[in-house]
């Protein structure tokens, strides 16, 4: 299994502190956002990663992370030209992938506590990681059957038919590049992960699992604040870091 960080785009959410840093590279209270998605792969075994940024950063995460050999794993580096969409960002996966299945997870996703459920066995293309929250209409929010069958993906509806939401966990095989390189842009002229998903839902075999580690995305102004509690409340906890 690899690990692929998406950590491009111009965090325009966030947009006085992104001028000049990378949204990935902000702080989440001691440490910068992206070591946590790191250590989620790290903690479940993954240790060959590739981390794909913008062309204009890159050489932050370079000096930031190097070769992964402080963290006992192995970085590869990939290039966004353009900011365009997080599929386009997980396309600059492929050479990097092969025929190996990978977990993929958004640079800006903070998981706190044990990460070994990467570990179980996916069989088909694709595994979803779900999550119960409070605010799920910021989110791709899951539409589940009667027999608790994963149907549909909404992408940030303003009537939520649940409060369980698509983390930006995910894992796949080579399939999605193949999904991702036939895709028609959005309204915002990106590529959306959620009609990468809806696409491989539709052809059938993805699993999901329902998680239940604190999880935040801190991606904007609100949830970064709330990370950075979120953390210093589980540090000072006394809670072994990961
Ligand atoms: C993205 C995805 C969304 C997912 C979220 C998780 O949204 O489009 O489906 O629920 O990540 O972090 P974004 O935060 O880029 O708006």
């Amino acid at each position: 299994m690899k690990g692929v960080i998406l950590a491009g785009g111009t965090g325009t959410r966030l947009r006085e502190l992104t001028k000049v840093i990378n949204k990935h590279l902000l702080p989440v209270y001691n440490e910068p956002m992206i070591y946590y998605p790191v250590r989620t792969l790290i903690n479940a075994g993954i240790r060959s990663i590739l981390i794909v940024t913008d062309k204009r950063k890159a050489g932050d995460f370079l000096r930031l992370l190097g070769s992964g050999e402080e963290f006992g794993a192995r970085f590869t580096y990939g290039l966004q030209d353009k900011a365009k969409g997080i599929a386009d960002a997980l396309l600059r996966a492929r050479d990097f992938a092969g025929n190996d299945k990978m977990t993929v997870i958004l640079g800006d996703n903070i998981v706190l506590g044990e990460s070994a459920w990467l570990n179980d066995r996916f069989k088909g293309n694709c595994k979803l990681f779900l999550k119960e929250v409070p605010d799920p209409g910021r989110y791709g929010v899951a539409v589940l059957s009667g027999e608790g069958k994963l149907v549909d993906i909404l992408e940030k509806p303003s009537n939520p038919p649940s409060n369980l939401i698509v983390t930006g966990i995910y894992q796949y095989s080579s399939e999605v590049f193949d999904i991702i390189e036939n895709l028609t842009p959005s309204g915002r002229n990106e590529l959306e992960i959620t009609d990468v998903n809806r696409e491989l839902l539709a052809r059938g075999g993805v699993e999901y699992e329902i998680i239940h580690n604190q999880w935040i995305d801190a991606g904007t102004v609100e949830s970064l604040y709330e990370a950075q509690e979120m953390v210093r409340r589980f540090l000072k906890d006394g809670e072994p870091r990961m």
